[in-house]
């Protein structure tokens, strides 16, 4: 029997490129399909740069890289991408319509045992897999971007998802490094989103009433609050700020938490005129026609963070 494992990436644009990477990296061979003409040949220039950026990170060896990229294969149709396929992982544009019409073509000619899995990262699975005959094998698989470099992954199963499915798509994120959120049941935002908007809205307020400026939030975050957060999660962060643990924390500073949201700013119209000072803030650090260079700089810092946490898992420890 054949120990070859078949990843087919369906929508080849930012996000199916790096499951790309990941997947091929993980050793499986990675058929990519994307209906747009040209959007697979870019994707695999843009993968080899990728790849590139990998070995010179020293995040992966030059053998491997030469690996991973024979095993990325353009596929000419839908029907080419998924025959014989274990895995098949959606990224197609983030509009219900085009999910719905996209996930009845793929449970028609995927494999019956393939898992089907989306990446959306807002709309929950229920809403495109309902009608489809083999829905227990699909869920969403939501990464952060871009997937080859961030860990964590969560897994959002639809009410008719089975065991069997979650299971086995957690086998496989886990075999390819990643970090598992398995939520038990289908919920906006999923967790990750959900933590962030209520941060980001946090963010918003404060610049709205005037009591910090754009910049300012970002060095709350990046020289402040997700030093800490990048190896310890909120809950480890209270657990160690207070000598008797977070039961202590708790007791020490509930009132502050407390009195903060009972003082709770308005919530702002995210596109008024908050947005204007975010953006004029933006742009006077970065044009918008620098934004490509800078994303290829973020995943440069990314990878080198990366780097950084498994040298000092080994070291430091965990
Ligand atoms: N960009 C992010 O930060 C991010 C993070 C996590 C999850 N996601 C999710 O990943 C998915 C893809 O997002 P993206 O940022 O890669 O978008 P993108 O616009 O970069 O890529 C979408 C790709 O889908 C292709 N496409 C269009 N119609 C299609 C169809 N019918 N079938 C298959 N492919 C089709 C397009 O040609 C394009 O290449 C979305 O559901 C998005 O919510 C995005």
């Amino acid at each position: 029997m054949s120990e070859e494992r078949i990843c087919a990436i369906v929508g080849c644009g930012l996000i199916g490129r790096a499951w790309a990477v990941d997947f091929a990296r993980g050793g499986w061979t990675v058929r990519l399909f994307d209906p747009v003409a040209g959007v697979v040949d870019a994707a695999l220039s843009a993968i080899d740069g990728m790849l590139s950026d990998l070995v010179a990170s020293r995040l992966l060896e030059a053998p491997a890289k030469d690996e991973a990229r024979s095993r990325l294969l353009p596929a000419s149709s839908l029907e080419a991408a998924l025959a014989g396929a274990a895995w098949v992982q959606e990224n197609a544009p983030e509009r219900l319509e085009i999910k719905r019409e996209l996930w009845r073509a793929l449970d028609r000619l995927a494999p019956p045992e393939a898992v089907l899995a989306s990446s959306t990262s807002a709309i929950l699975p229920s809403r495109f897999t309902d009608d489809l005959p083999g829905r227990a094998r699909a869920l969403v698989v939501h990464p952060l971007n871009p997937p080859h470099l961030v860990p964590a992954v969560e897994l959002c199963p639809a009410p008719w998802t089975s065991l069997e499915t979650i299971l086995r798509a957690e086998e496989v994120v886990r075999g390819l490094g990643h970090s598992v959120i398995r939520l038990a049941r289908e919920i906006d935002g999923f967790v990750m989103n959900r933590l962030q908007a209520a941060l980001v809205e946090e963010a918003f307020k404060l610049v709205a009433a005037g009591i910090c400026t754009a910049e300012e939030i970002d060095i709350a975050l990046r020289d402040g609050l997700a030093l800490r957060w990048c190896f310890a999660g909120p809950f480890e962060v209270g657990d160690l700020n207070a000598p008797g643990g977070i039961r202590d924390y708790v007791v020490r500073y509930r009132d502050v938490f407390e009195s903060v949201l009972a003082s709770a700013l308005p919530r702002p119209d995210w596109t008024g005129p908050v947005l204007d000072e975010i953006e004029h803030s933006r742009r006077l650090r970065l044009l918008a026609e620098e934004i490509p260079h800078r994303q290829r700089w973020r995943d440069r810092r990314l990878m080198a963070l990366l780097r950084h946490k498994r040298e000092v898992s080994e070291t430091i420890g965990d």
